[in-house]
């Protein structure tokens, strides 16, 4: 009879008994953790990297060739291994990098958490009121200021709902104070309960939270509704100043996207959206303003200012957010026309205003927002990079969708790709697109420029619009026909990249430092999250310097928007941050054109 073993796979911390003898990504399989092994378990590809621990690399069977073949000797000697080829002798820890995971579990692996003292601008009181007698007849609310002990307000709103909820509780209530204010009184034992969200241009990311414990009790994504009027933030301002009712419409769009958002995280958590008492959200400047609906003309005319700047706190039911009656949103401070609040979040979570080395963080998404921290300055800019890094105006592109080609290597001219969730290919997402570039330049079909190199390989087919690369044959992909790159396809990822790139590459030349000069490079973002880094490093998106520098940290804006739901010294210390960054306006900059163009290259 075969022996089992234990294993336990971290950070996902996913635990089973296996047989002994299989290997790890076998094991990874069984257990239901979404582990990457693009060529099949060849121990040709790399994609399966796992890390164990010094105590544990006994439990393995030794180093292979093919391990010594694709890992340098530094990675076997941190621990690395394949888990294809490493056989499972004895139980042990495996932990699994999130560039080795599947995307559909990625997902689950939140964003960086950053510890914070939790101490929200919201407070319970729990008051045990005397009902009216003939002999007491104080109003509803000067019961309440008695059963506080002092002289607060207490919002309209909740007065127009307190007869019934006082008396149906039996005068037993859960007053929320804000300062000097009560904004909800809620039924006797109910938690306090904070909702943080991030409006993204493409994507809003939402956290409901116990704002007195600071456990995240539900976590959920959903597209933008404001998509239907246009992808990037530029053609959405053009709408709001053309159109009549545009800026209208997009206001209303991002309400309801984000009034569907909490109902689903209150689904999710069992609990009522009449119950949140407090909310954050962040989001880039022109969200900000389109949400609040603020003007949006002078973002779309040079020199581009936002009409508010500093934090604002509103009413969630002027922003048609159906939380409790008197509940405020807090929306962080915004630094620039293209650099806002989720930036500030983003460095937030990250503490860049504590790097005491060079460190660069770029949060990848139709907007790039990067920051360059040295010596105690911030430097931020925003590059328009555009939806093509998310799947969009590529042929086949998708978002990472289950069937979304979201890896793929070219090993000895044959193809492999990886889906997400291992569906039937049906599309490519945008790191599947950043791949197969990567992959199609070093295996020598693609020129610096991105165009074909003159070869006759099969994977090469003639299309409406010139050669195409064949990623997936039509027998093997869910769409009944060939998923394929195109060499506009490839222009795009040009692009996008070259904007990042000549991002990057300005701060450094604004702080006066050298890429090698970089200790840390944070990349956040879905995207971010996504991508192979020594992929992107190879195609110029990201400083050539050696992988460990490296470290992907999720969404660190919805992280951000949680310590700020959280804490409100953490709010300070965003508004602080917000004054301390140094923007740098990319496109006026003397050295942006030669850039741009110099980085269009592979
Ligand atoms: Fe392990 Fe490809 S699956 S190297």
């Amino acid at each position: 009879m075969t022996s089992t073993v234990a294993v336990l796979f971290q950070p996902l911390g996913r635990r089973g008994q296996v047989p002994a003898g299989i290997s790890v990504l076998e094991a990874a399989r069984r257990l239901g953790v979404g582990l990457s092994g693009v060529c099949g378990g060849r121990g040709a590809c790399g994609t399966c990297r796992v890390v164990i621990s010094p105590d544990d690399r006994d439990a393995l069977s030794p180093v292979s060739d093919p391990e010594r073949e694709r890992l340098g000797e530094e990675e076997i000697a941190g621990g690395v291994r394949l888990a294809c080829r490493a056989f499972i002798q004895r139980a042990l820890q495996v932990f699994v990098p999130p560039e080795s995971l599947t995307a559909s579990q990625r997902t689950q692996v939140e964003g960086r958490q950053t510890p914070v003292r939790i101490d929200p601008v919201v407070v319970p009181a729990d008051l045990h009121l005397s009902p009216p007698t003939l002999s007491d007849l104080r109003s509803d609310a000067e019961r309440i200021r008695d059963g506080l002990g002092r002289p607060v307000r207490v919002d309209l709103e909740v007065l127009r709902h307190s007869p019934p909820s006082l008396r149906g509780w039996d005068w037993a209530t859960r007053a929320v104070l804000r300062g000097d204010e009560v904004v909800a009184l809620l039924p006797p034992g109910t938690p306090l309960i904070g909702v943080a969200v991030d409006l993204g241009t493409t994507k809003l990311a939402g956290y409901l939270l116990n704002l007195e414990t600071g456990e995240t009790l539900a976590s959920a994504g959903a597209m933008n509704p404001q998509l239907a009027y246009g992808e990037d933030v530029m053609v959405r301002i053009t709408y709001a100043l053309q159109e009549p009712e545009g800026a209208e419409r997009l206001r209303w769009a991002a309400a309801d996207g984000l009034a569907r958002l909490v109902v689903d995280l209150c689904n999710q958590a069992g609990l009522q959206p009449e119950h949140i008492v407090e909310a954050v959200v962040v989001g880039n400047t022109a969200m900000h303003h389109l949400y609040l609906g603020l003007p949006v003309r002078p973002l779309g005319l040079a020199p581009y200012v936002p009409v508010e700047s500093a934090p604002l706190d509103v009413r969630a039911r002027e922003v048609g957010l159906p939380l409790a009656p008197g509940a405020m949103v807090h929306l962080l401070p915004n630094v620039a026309g293209f650099v806002g609040a989720d930036h500030v979040a983003a460095l937030l979570a990250t503490r860049m205003d504590e790097a005491d080395r060079p460190t660069l963080l770029l949060d990848i998404g139709t907007n790039t927002e990067i920051c360059l921290a040295v010596g105690g300055n911030l430097f931020s800019c925003s590059a328009a990079s555009g939806p093509a890094l998310e799947g969009a105006h590529i042929r086949f592109g998708m978002r990472a969708a289950p069937g979304a080609v979201e890896r793929v290597r070219i090993i000895e001219g044959r193809v492999y790709c990886e889906t997400v969730e291992g569906a039937p290919p049906v599309g490519i997402c945008g790191s599947g697109v950043l791949d197969a570039v990567a992959e199609l330049r070093s295996a020598g079909f693609l020129n610096g420029r991105g165009g074909w190199m003159d070869t006759d390989c099969p994977p090469l087919l003639s299309g409406d619009n010139g050669p195409e690369f064949v990623l997936v044959p039509a027998e093997s992909s869910g769409l009944g026909r060939a998923i394929t790159i195109s060499r506009k396809d490839i222009g795009e990822i040009q692009l996008a990249k070259a904007a990042i790139a000549a991002g990057w590459q300005i701060l450094l030349e604004e702080a006066g430092i050298r890429e090698s000069d970089l200790a840390r490079v944070l990349v956040a973002g879905a995207f971010g999250t996504y991508i192979d880094i020594g992929h992107a490093i190879a195609i110029g998106l990201l400083p050539r310097l050696p992988l460990d520098r490296f470290e992907q940290v999720g969404n660190v804006a919805g992280t951000g928007a949680r310590m700020a739901l959280l804490s409100r010294a953490e709010r300070e210390r965003a508004a602080r941050l917000a004054r301390r960054v140094r923007y740098v306006e990319l496109t006026v900059h003397p050295s942006f054109r030669e850039r741009f163009a110099q980085a269009l290259r592979l």
